[in-house]
C-alpha cells in the first residue's frame, strides 16, 4: 500500500517534517510504503478556475508543472495526508495550491449526498485521507472550523477512512507522537465520518466608510461571478457617496508593486470587501496568501478599517460556502478589522452567466435588491442585515433543474472541444498489478 504526504508547511515552519517523521514509522507498522512531498519545494502554478480539465484534456491540468505528477500520486496512493498550519480554521496556501489542482480528478458531473449537490467520483476508487493541522495556541473557533473543512472536504474527496484533527506544534516528541498516533486511530472508527459544527462568528457594526476597496478573489478576474456579485455592491456604495475601488488579486499578487500597491490600498480603506469563489470548500490559494500578508502588515497595530466577504459557489446550495466565510470572519478579527458579515449565494455562475449583475433582470432582480440592502447598511457603518443574507442565500432555481442544465451545459462544451467521448477519462487510472 502507498501513503502520499502532501506537506503544506510555510517556509519556516518544521512541524510538517517532524510530524512525517512520525508518520513514516507508523504507517510502515501498518503495511504503508510512504512518500514524503514538500510542497514549497515543488513548481505549482495557481488553478486558473477554467476547467479545461473536464472539458479540454478530461483529467489533467493544463498547465503542465508538477500538479499534474502529484494529482498521479493522489489517486494512485491508498492513503493521502494533508499537513498544514492551521490559518484562519483553513489550510496554508502552499497546501492549497496542490488542492485546487485535485478538481481534475473528480466528474464535472452531478450527484447528491445527503440531499446536497456534490461531484460524481472520476475513478472508481480514492485514496482514504487524513488532514492533520497544527497551531501555535489551542482556539476553539478555528479548531471547530478547521474540524468543519477537513470533514467537507473529505465528503469531496470520496476516500472511505477519514480523519481529522489538530496537534500541538511545541508538543514535545512523545507527546506529538501520541496525536499522531490518535489521528492515525481515528481513520479505522466511524466517528470520523460524523458532521462537524461550524462555528458562530457575530458581525459588528463600525464607522459609516468613506472609501471602499473591492478585492476580487477570482483567477478570472473582470469576467468572474466574483467581479460581477462584488462590483455590483460596490457601484451602490458609490451611489451612496463612498470612493471606491477595484483590485484583482490575480492581477496583483506576481508583481511586487502591484502588490504593495493593492496592501496600501486595503490600508488606505475605511472598508475591505473580499469578493471569492468557493475552491475545494474554501478560499482560493492566492486569497490565503494575501490573508497571510495582510495579517502580518497589520500586527502589532491599531485596529483599523471593517471587511465582509461576498462568497460564490458552483453547486446550488449556498450553505456550502458557509466555512469558507467563517475563515473570513477569523482572518478579519486576526488582522484587527472590524467584521461586517457575509453574503453567500449558489450558482454563482448560473445565475450572473459571467455579466454585470446590473444588466440582469428574470432570476437576478432580488438579488440585486437584497444587495441595495446591504449596500445602504455599510454605508451607514451597519453590518449585512439578516434578511438581506437569507434573501441572497437562496437558491435562484430548484436544485435539480440547475443540475440537469448544468450537466447538459458541460456536454455542450465538451463536444465544442471534441473531448465528450473522453469526458470521463482516467488518466492516472492505477494499472493493476
Ligand atoms: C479549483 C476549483 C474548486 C472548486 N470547488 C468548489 C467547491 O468546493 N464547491 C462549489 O460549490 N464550487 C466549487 N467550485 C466552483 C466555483 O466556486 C464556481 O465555478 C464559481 O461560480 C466561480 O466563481 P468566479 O467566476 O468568481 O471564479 C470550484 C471551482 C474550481 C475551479
Amino acid at each position: 500500500m502507498n501513503a502520499l504526504i502532501l506537506d503544506g508547511s510555510p517556509a519556516n515552519d518544521a512541524t510538517g517534517g517532524r510530524v512525517a517523521a512520525i508518520l513514516a514509522p507508523l504507517l510502515a507498522a501498518k503495511g504503508y510504503k510512504t512518500e514524503h512531498v514538500v510542497l514549497r519545494d515543488k513548481t505549482l502554478g495557481h488553478c486558473r478556475g477554467c476547467f479545461q480539465c473536464w472539458l479540454k484534456t478530461p483529467g489533467v491540468c493544463i498547465l503542465d508543472d508538477d500538479n499534474r505528477e502529484l494529482s498521479r500520486k493522489f489517486i494512485q496512493s491508498d492513503l493521502t495526508i494533508f499537513l498544514t498550519p492551521v490559518m484562519y480554521g483553513a489550510y496554508s496556501p502552499e497546501l492549497k495550491r496542490m488542492l485546487d489542482h485535485l478538481i481534475a480528478n473528480i466528474s464535472p458531473f452531478f450527484t447528491t449526498i445527503d440531499g446536497e449537490t456534490h461531484h460524481r467520483m472520476r475513478y472508481e476508487r480514492y485514496p482514504d485521507v487524513m488532514v492533520t493541522g497544527w497551531s501555535d495556541r489551542p482556539d476553539q473557533t478555528q479548531e471547530a472550523l478547521f474540524n468543519h473543512l477537513a470533514w467537507r472536504n473529505t465528503i469531496n474527496f470520496n476516500g472511505e477512512k477519514r480523519s481529522w484533527g489538530i496537534v500541538d506544534r511545541h508538543a514535545g516528541d512523545v507527546a506529538l507522537k501520541s496525536q499522531v498516533e490518535d489521528l492515525v486511530r481515528k481513520l479505522d472508527s466511524s466517528s470520523a465520518h460524523q458532521g462537524e459544527e461550524l462555528p458562530r462568528i457575530a458581525a459588528e457594526t463600525a464607522a459609516a466608510p468613506q472609501k471602499a476597496v473591492l478585492l476580487v478573489g477570482s483567477p478570472r478576474m473582470a469576467k468572474s461571478s466574483s467581479a460581477s456579485l462584488g462590483g455590483y455592491l460596490l457601484d451602490q456604495l458609490a451611489a451612496r457617496g463612498v470612493a471606491t475601488e477595484t483590485i484583482q488579486i490575480y492581477h496583483a499578487m506576481h508583481d511586487e508593486p502591484k502588490r504593495q500597491a493593492m496592501l496600501d490600498a486595503i490600508d488606505r480603506s475605511d472598508l475591505t470587501l473580499l469578493a471569492f469563489p468557493l475552491y475545494i470548500d474554501s478560499l482560493p490559494a492566492p486569497v490565503l496568501s494575501l490573508m497571510r500578508d495582510i495579517e502580518a502588515r497589520r500586527a502589532g497595530k491599531a485596529m483599523r478599517g471593517a471587511f465582509a466577504a461576498i462568497a460564490n459557489c458552483g453547486f446550488i446550495e449556498s450553505s456550502q460556502n458557509e466555512s469558507a466565510l467563517a475563515s473570513c470572519a477569523t482572518f478579519a478579527k486576526a488582522a484587527g478589522f472590524r467584521w461586517m458579515g457575509s453574503i453567500t449565494i449558489g450558482g454563482g455562475e448560473g445565475l450572473v452567466h459571467g455579466r454585470q449583475l446590473a444588466e440582469l433582470g428574470g432570476p437576478a432582480i432580488p438579488y440585486k435588491k437584497a444587495l441595495d440592502r446591504v449596500a445602504e447598511a455599510f454605508a451607514a457603518g451597519k453590518p449585512v442585515p439578516e434578511e438581506a443574507r437569507q434573501q441572497l442565500a437562496k437558491p435562484f432555481i430548484p436544485g435539480w433543474i440547475y443540475r440537469f442544465v448544468g450537466s447538459r451545459n458541460w456536454k455542450k462544451q465538451a463536444r465544442q472541444n471534441g473531448v465528450f467521448e473522453k469526458i470521463d477519462a482516467r488518466p492516472y487510472q492505477r494499472v493493476a498489478g
